[in-house]
């Protein structure tokens, strides 16, 4: 699949991924990182310890610590790896108790931390958490408009009627449960919440909104929003790529080929947009100054945009995959630091356009560019 220029160049970056990872797991054993404070890794799990804010141990972001250790551990075979993964789990369950702080990317937490345990070891405990994080985002789907609800109410805001097209990430924690189950209700679920998303996010040229509301109780689409991109209309990058990768993730679990399609035509405008130096933007139709990037983008993007090449043939396989290898080599050569001054590797992601600070390490950033590396090499866990 790849030509030896590219292999050569992959395993260098293993190389550099396994060398860091091995002093930054030790030093980060007990947190749940998020970004870096002055490159150490900060620790989600010690912020609001004892409140039921969303932003400490419920903080969306928490199973991506446990994500990389597993995909380490897959990778090398090394048992820290494994005991450090199920440190970040143990401290999930916290989140259970206070409940109010989840939301509907219990699939973020718990398919990198509960999922990839109970597949890798058959764990029974790992398998009841993420069962019951698979009800709890089940219990979020509103009937009347066919969508999963995506937040609880904003400080200023009723968000009832609110889904994003994040959620297309969270979805495979429903058709695990289905597959592993047996009951056809989480995968219903998924799909028809996959299918509304493909009427209502994805626009005629492959761009798709953030947030859409919804009229929660006769289901209409009531507006749009720009959510973490530029504004209204425009194109959040990251946002494409939940979306590419999400529908690429449908597709593999159910064949449906309209989901396939739908990868497709993402896959088609995120390719076009990729701008010559291969740096992805915060939003594709943000203005020109001033400059703003994110690398969690181009990491998410390259995992979608490899899984459809396996998926197809020909001349059309080397599209998606030296757009991948575009973003990878970009990320590798010019947004990444390999060295002790930092625990995290790539420097420039941003959490929203419209955020206080920019290019800064994001935990998933790291999670997917590792993913995507481990992918290339045809070495991955399987953890969506
Ligand atoms: N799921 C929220 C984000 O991508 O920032």
């Amino acid at each position: 699949m790849l030509k030896e220029s590219d292999r050569v160049w992959l395993q260098s970056v293993i190389d550099k991924i396994t060398r860091k990872m091995d002093w930054v797991s030790e030093k980060t054993r007990h947190k749940i990182p998020y970004t870096t404070i002055d490159g150490t890794y900060d620790d989600r799990s010690a912020v609001n310890p004892s409140g039921d804010e969303a932003d400490g141990i419920c903080w969306w972001t928490n199973g991506f610590w446990g994500g990389m250790m597993w995909l380490m551990h897959h990778e090398t075979g090394l048992e820290k790896y494994k005991e450090i993964a199920q440190i970040s789990e143990e401290k999930l369950d916290l989140c259970f108790q206070k409940f109010y702080g989840l939301h509907h990317d219990v699939g973020f937490m718990w398919l990198p931390t509960s999922v990839a345990n109970y597949r890798v070891t058959g764990n029974p405990e790992s398998r009841k958490r993420a069962l019951h994080a698979a009800n709890l985002l089940a219990g979020r789907f509103n009937l009347a408009g066919g969508f999963i609800r995506a937040w609880n109410d904003l400080a200023d805001g009723d968000t009832r009627g609110w889904a994003i097209i994040d959620c297309m990430l969270n979805i495979p924690l429903l058709y695990w449960a289905s597959e592993e189950t047996g009951d056809p209700r989480f995968k219903q679920i998924a799909m028809k919440h996959a299918d509304t998303s493909m009427e209502t996010f994805v626009r005629p040229d492959g761009s798709v909104n953030h947030i859409v509301e919804f009229d929660p109780w006769n289901g209409g689409v009531v507006k749009t929003y720009g959510g973490q991109g530029y504004e209204e209309g425009s194109s959040w990058t990251r946002g494409q790529t939940w979306a590419l990768y999400g529908f690429m993730m449908s597709y593999i679990h159910t064949g449906k080929d309209e989901y396939l399609q739908t990868a497709k035509r993402i896959a088609h405008y995120f390719i076009a947009n990729i701008p010559d130096s291969g740096i992805i933007p915060v939003d594709f139709r943000q203005p020109a100054e001033p400059r703003r990037e994110d690398d969690t983008a181009a990491a998410i993007a390259a995992c979608g945009l490899i899984e459809i090449a396996k998926r197809v043939g020909g001349y059309e396989k080397d599209v998606y995959l030296n757009a991948a290898l575009k973003l990878l080599r970009t990320l590798d050569a010019s947004r990444s630091d390999w060295t002790e001054a930092t625990d995290a590797i790539l420097q420039n992601g941003t959490g929203a356009y419209h955020s206080k600070s920019h290019h800064h390490a994001i935990i998933y950033g790291d999670y997917y560019f590792i993913e995507a590396v481990f992918k290339l090499k045809g070495n991955d866990l399987y953890l969506w």
